[in-house]
């Protein structure tokens, strides 16, 4: 028999003894009945930001929904816990219910913790409260976002305790929760209950890695000396480097960049470490979540359409082009680019070829903001290509979907991308994209313009901007040819990048770790 609880037990089986009602009224001793109390294998996701609570990147996105697609699939009792930051959605920090508060060790000190929760769909949140640490504007970039993130990643253990739940997986995302690993590895590795307990250790970007100097191994960590050489590389502390060496294994969010990353390249000094682990190392492709970015139901579009019926996309193009005041032409390619203005997303290859570009009768979005010299150079080329140019040099989540859906090519000319995800969104609303074979792009988009034949976008390989801009002709070219364009467009908006493929793989890596 299967009873189900809610609340969580110590251990997967208990016992209870039942008295039959005859055996009560002979008051003879009760032979004991058992009720196996079944639990699912659980999973608890560590990461520093997550939608729709607080997002500054694309981690985000992945822990709002991967979660919750693994939770639907029903095998795995999936949680998440996360920092309580200031700047959290107000619609959900007033909703959350406390649990209670406890001491996290610190180095020598020891630091307030507050622990909350909030239970979206089947997938519980937790979030981990100290004003100190989390009440500041912005999530990251403070000096000392090494003793911040220490905090968070021991306050997860200590949660663990409280709660008397004991995961069967800790899965950690980014160097932010790397500390996670390390000490469930290290100083919790012989405690009741965190003893069983296995850890994953996804990259998302690996060039952020938390790098410290090996003095700080006691007194900001917390961990004992004789530790450092788990953690330490190239002369410093390298936190992303712990979590990778002590996890049980490591994925990251491509096929592609799995396999880049072992390069110098790609590995910003890394690629030792990445090898060292490549016997557990995996790619696994994100996924979007296709109910947030759909144009059937996008209320941010000037008219909902779909990808057997793209004639509101028409009208998505119009009112953008009027509202943008760029002239209203249907015949003419509407090229958009929304992305930080840095150089590593291929900025610095798009100004070199920009005004042989505008040579061609195209108009060009561009939505962002970044360096402040990318920033005044597109708003300059704005100003002096009126009609053809429109940079608008902000985040604007509603400006983002009416640019995805009003525009008919998406640019992302990236010098790495570990998984991306604008350039799945542009596919889900059949903007077709133009990007480079690197990472998530490479493992998203197949070239029309190799093969002419298939094909959900454009693709170019060397980063080199005359590269670049020979396929981008080559796109504006094939715009002109509406029905093998139309075909494009249609593989693209037809492309499944939902969450349940790689939702699949992930259980897969869990059921590996789950006896
Ligand atoms: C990072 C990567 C991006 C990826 C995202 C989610 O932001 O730079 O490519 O899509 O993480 O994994």
């Amino acid at each position: 028999m299967s009873v189900k609880r809610n609340k969580s037990v110590i251990g997967n089986k208990t016992s209870v003894a039942q008295k039959t009602k005859k055996q009560a009224e002979e008051k003879t001793p009760a032979a004991p009945i058992t009720v196996t109390v079944e639990r699912k294998p659980s999973i608890l996701f560590v990461a520093s930001e997550g939608t729709p609570f607080i997002k500054t990147g694309g981690l985000a996105d992945v822990i709002g929904s991967l979660p919750l697609s693994l939770a639907e699939r029903g095998n795995y009792d999936i949680r998440v816990i996360m920092p309580l930051y200031a700047g959290m959605e107000d619609g959900y920090k007033n909703h959350l219910t406390y649990v209670g508060n406890f001491n996290v060790p610190v180095g020598w000190r020891n630091q307030y913790c507050g622990l909350f929760y909030y239970k979206r769909k089947n997938v519980t949140f937790y979030f981990i409260d100290n004003e100190y640490y989390f009440k500041r504007d912005n999530l990251y970039g403070y000096f000392d976002d090494g003793e911040r993130f220490a905090f968070f990643s021991r306050a997860v253990l200590e949660s663990l305790i409280q709660l008397d739940y004991y995961p069967t997986v800790l899965h950690c995302h980014d160097w932010q929760s790397a500390l996670s690993v390390i000490y469930l590895k290290t100083i919790y590795a012989n405690r009741w209950g965190f003893d069983k307990i296995r850890a994953v250790f996804t990259i998302h970007n690996i060039e952020y890695q938390g790098k410290y100097s090996p003095d700080l191994i006691c007194e900001l960590f917390g961990l004992p000396a004789e530790t450092l050489p788990l953690i330490e590389y190239s002369g410093a502390i390298n936190l992303m480097k712990g979590a990778m060496q002590l996890s049980d294994y490591v994925t990251t969010v491509s096929r592609t960049y799995a396999e880049e990353i072992k390069t110098p390249q790609y590995a910003s000094g890394l690629e030792y470490a990445v090898n060292d682990c490549a016997n557990k190392l995996m790619g696994i492709l994100n996924g979007i979540d296709d109910k947030v970015f759909d144009p059937e139901t996008d209320k941010a579009l000037f008219k909902n359409y779909s990808a057997n019926d793209f004639s509101g996309k028409k009208i998505c193009k119009q009112e953008l082009q009027k509202m943008l005041s760029l002239p209203v032409r249907d015949d003419v390619p509407v090229i958009a680019m929304i992305t930080r203005l840095v150089s590593h997303k291929g900025l610095d290859l798009v100004k070199y070829v920009f005004e042989e570009l505008l040579k061609e009768d195209v108009q060009v979005i561009i939505l962002g903001k970044g360096d402040v010299y990318y920033e005044n150079y597109f708003a300059h080329m704005s100003d002096l290509y009126r009609g053809k140019v429109r940079a608008i040099i902000a985040y604007n989540k509603d400006l983002s979907s009416k640019i995805y859906s009003g525009a008919d090519l998406f640019l992302m000319p990236s010098k790495s991308e570990p998984c991306g995800l604008s350039q799945m969104i542009a596919c889900r609303y059949g903007t077709v994209p133009i990007v480079r074979t690197t990472g998530g792009l490479n493992d998203t988009i197949t070239p029309y313009n190799v093969a002419r034949y298939g094909g959900n976008g454009f693709c170019f390989n060397a980063y080199n901007a005359d590269e670049m801009l020979y396929v981008i002709k080559d796109a504006i070219f094939t715009y002109g040819n509406k029905p093998v364009f139309d075909g494009i467009k249609e593989r693209a908006a037809k492309t499944d990048f939902s969450w349940l493929q790689s939702a699949g793989e992930y259980e897969k890596l869990y059921n590996l770790l789950k006896n």
